[in-house]
């Protein structure tokens, strides 16, 4: 497994890649690699002769009040990992390469895709992802591109952005994978105290008691608000940022759900914030 963090290197080893045949999937992330990213991995390995996974903490995606300095980061244990999960190439270019002090050029979807949900909580947390992620695209030029349900608003306007610029790449949507009690997986979840971590089980909870409510035929958007709120709520300190039924691809508000109508959650729990989704008439998995 090689190690590149000069972009000049990565466009050009790509390009020959590309050259000589072979198909190349990648898996974008900020480190911290977990079993959620490691499906990621697992995906991309078993469609494309060539596994090439960036690491990169990005900047412009963090607001000044977010955690970029504390952002949790352990490179060796990533690179194991990584090795293990047959990864050929890790892409980890320095910052200051990605965005020299002359920078000025970023990627903004606009409109409602962007402004709600996760927008609405972290305003320009989109524009630095697209950036990123086009940026990413431009130097690796991969055929295939894998990400995860987690990030479920990230995944719609990112397949928003592929479809509006016409980039050549094939986005792959991977289910959430989570630990056995139900938490998402996420980097973030080291963040959490013991006492958090068990109050963060309300979560899923919520997600799997409204799942079933609506399987077994309640199709009013306010009444399953209505109860996943009230179960949330239940947690003393835990503060809901929103709970949503929308549509999986405007992600517009619905009143009746579907077949496809995805719950989104966001919470803070102390100082950290996690989010999770489902599609409502599917029965929640663990993975
Ligand atoms: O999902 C993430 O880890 C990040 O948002 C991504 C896609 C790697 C861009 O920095």
């Amino acid at each position: 497994m090689d190690i590149i963090s000069d972009i000049k290197e990565m466009r050009v080893r790509s390009e020959k890649a590309r050259n000589s045949g072979l198909s190349i999937a990648f898996v974008p992330t900020m480190g911290y690699l977990h079993e959620g990213h490691l499906s990621l991995l697992r995906e991309g390995r078993e469609r494309c002769d060539l596994l090439i996974l960036s690491i990169f903490v990005n900047p412009t995606q963090f607001a000044p009040s977010e955690d970029l300095d504390r952002y949790p980061k352990d490179f060796q244990r990533d690179r194991d990992l990584a090795e293990k999960a047959g990864v050929d190439w890790i892409f980890c270019p320095k910052a200051e390469e990605v965005y020299p002090a002359d920078f000025v050029t970023y990627v903004d979807v606009t409109g409602e895709l962007t402004n709600v949900l996760e927008g609405a909580s972290r305003p320009g947390h989109f524009r630095g992802v697209a950036t990123v992620v086009t940026k990413l695209f431009n130097i690796i030029r991969p055929h295939i591109a894998v990400f995860g349900q987690k990030d479920f608003q990230q995944l719609a306007i990112i397949q928003r952005m592929v479809d509006d610029l016409n980039l050549d790449v094939e986005i792959v949507c991977k289910p959430i994978v989570r630990e056995t009690d139900g938490l998402a997986m996420s980097s973030r979840n080291v963040y959490l105290s013991a006492k958090e971590r068990q109050q963060s089980l309300a979560i899923f909870e919520t997600l799997c008691n409204v799942s079933s409510v609506v399987r077994s035929g309640e199709r009013s958007a306010q009444a399953i608000l209505r109860l996943a709120c009230g179960r949330l709520a239940k947690e003393k300190d835990l503060v809901i940022d929103y709970v949503k039924c929308c549509d999986p691809v405007s992600l517009h508000e619905v009143e009746k759900i579907d077949s496809d109508t995805v719950m989104l959650v966001a919470v803070k729990i102390g100082k950290t914030r996690l989010i999770d989704n489902h599609i409502l008439c599917q029965e929640v998995q663990i993975q």
